[in-house]
């Protein structure tokens, strides 16, 4: 196990405990960190071995906790508010209340949908994020943003992503690197996406080069590889959440984190779109997925708007392929329509996009009112055969 990172947010402060096997111990992290709820309410993702939750549970129950469980079948359309309500009846009927604390075990869905069922239950309980994906051990467990999407039945079929949530900062964070042994390959690697974000906005390129020598052993599972790249990432995402909890830093700070996402999120939505030319079943994207092709999309405007050299880009295209995730995607829709639904976006600004932009490797700049064509060449520079 590594030393946990602290996120230091004043009186919110928390550990994100990583290692392998630490899921066993979340009695003893729970103790030390002077967390004493009477009951918790497991939310285990379908997807994770019921194992997992066992462990879990025993241990809690051997510490002298009621554990109870209930369980959530991960995808953007069962992220709603249908979802959180049902899992906000089965928080009630375990009897918590304000002392008690919602686990959530899974993948970035999971923990964002329970961590808003914490933040909104009796206005406000403890949530202990368990995540059990890369992604979300390296990003969606850690900063506090929890929510669910909102469907518009508009005739346009809109998932507005995560439109509906609050900020609730966990008060542990346990990434057990072990569970992703069970993981399907393609879920692994979107994970990296969220990795190769976090290595172009450090302001350096020693995550950028750490991660490029490293890919090929995380990909094949190595538990200490897996466990530095975790640290690295969580300790980048630390660093700007505590610098800006609730990203109101116009000039960068937290929002760094949205480098890509702007595009990610306008064409993760779009059902038909699929990572693999050759494969229509595997449409939808996964976020991880999209989150690829934004920052291929971010890095052809950063080369478009003189930011980024040609050769920069080629780099960062490589890392996106050397991680088995896609560069481009058929079928995209027209650009002008991508456009408009990244004006969807939340981070929209008084109808203005908002976009994260690379400056050369490692470091990115916040841009407004980005040049309606450029927009539209990032677009099509992702656009597949
Ligand atoms: N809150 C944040 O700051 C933040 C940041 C990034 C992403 N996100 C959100 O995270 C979501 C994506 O998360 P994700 O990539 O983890 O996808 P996911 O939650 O859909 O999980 C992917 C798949 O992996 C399965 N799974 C999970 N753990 C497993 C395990 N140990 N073994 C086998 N299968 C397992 C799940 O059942 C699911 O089928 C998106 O909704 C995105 O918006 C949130």
């Amino acid at each position: 196990m590594s030393p946990p990172v602290r996120v230091e947010l004043g009186a919110r402060s928390y550990d994100v405990v990583i290692g392998s096997g630490v899921l066993d111990r979340v009695a003893s992290f729970l103790a030390s960190a002077e967390i004493c709820p009477a009951r918790i309410l497991l939310v285990r993702d379908t997807g994770v071995p019921e194992a997992h939750a066992q462990a879990i549970t025993d241990a809690l129950r051997a510490a002298g906790l009621e554990a109870h469980q209930t369980t959530l079948d991960p995808s953007e359309r069962a992220k709603s508010l249908e979802t959180a309500e049902r899992l906000l009846g089965d928080t009630a009927r375990a009897g918590l209340d304000r002392h008690d604390a919602v686990v959530a075990l899974g993948g970035g869905i999971t923990g964002d949908v329970a961590g808003f069922v914490a933040s909104a239950y009796r206005r406000g309980v403890r949530v202990v994020q368990c995540p059990t994906t890369l992604l979300a051990m390296v990003d969606a467990s850690v900063g506090g943003k929890t929510g669910v999407n909102l469907a518009l039945d508009d005739g346009a079929e809109r998932l507005l992503k995560n439109f509906v949530g609050a900020f609730h900062q966990p008060s542990l964070v346990v990434a057990d690197v072990a569970t992703l042994a069970s993981l399907e390959p393609r879920v692994l690697r979107c994970g990296l996406g969220e990795c190769i974000k976090h290595a172009l906005i450090t302001g350096d390129t020693d995550l950028l080069d750490w991660t490029t020598s490293s890919l090929d052993d995380a990909l094949a599972g190595d538990a200490a590889v897996l466990t530095e790249l975790v640290r690295k990432n969580v300790a980048v995402k630390a660093r700007l959440v505590a610098r800006d909890e609730r990203e109101t830093d116009a000039s960068g700070g937290r929002a760094l984190l949205n480098l890509g996402h702007t595009f990610a999120h306008a064409i993760e939505t779009i059902p038909s779109l699929s990572p693999d030319p050759e494969d229509a079943s595997l449409a939808p994207l996964m976020h991880g997925e999209a989150v690829a092709l934004g920052l291929a999309a971010a890095t052809a405007l950063a080369v478009d708007l003189g930011r980024m050299t040609g050769a920069e880009r080629d780099a960062v295209l490589w890392l996106i392929g050397r991680a088995g995730l896609p560069t481009s995607v058929a079928s995209l829709p027209p650009s002008d329509q991508v456009a408009r639904r990244m004006l969807d976006d939340k981070k929209t600004l008084g109808g203005r996009l908002r976009l994260i932009v690379p400056e050369g490797l490692g470091r990115a700049g916040v841009l407004e009112g980005v040049d309606a064509g450029a927009v539209g060449h990032a677009i099509d520079a992702i656009r597949g055969p």
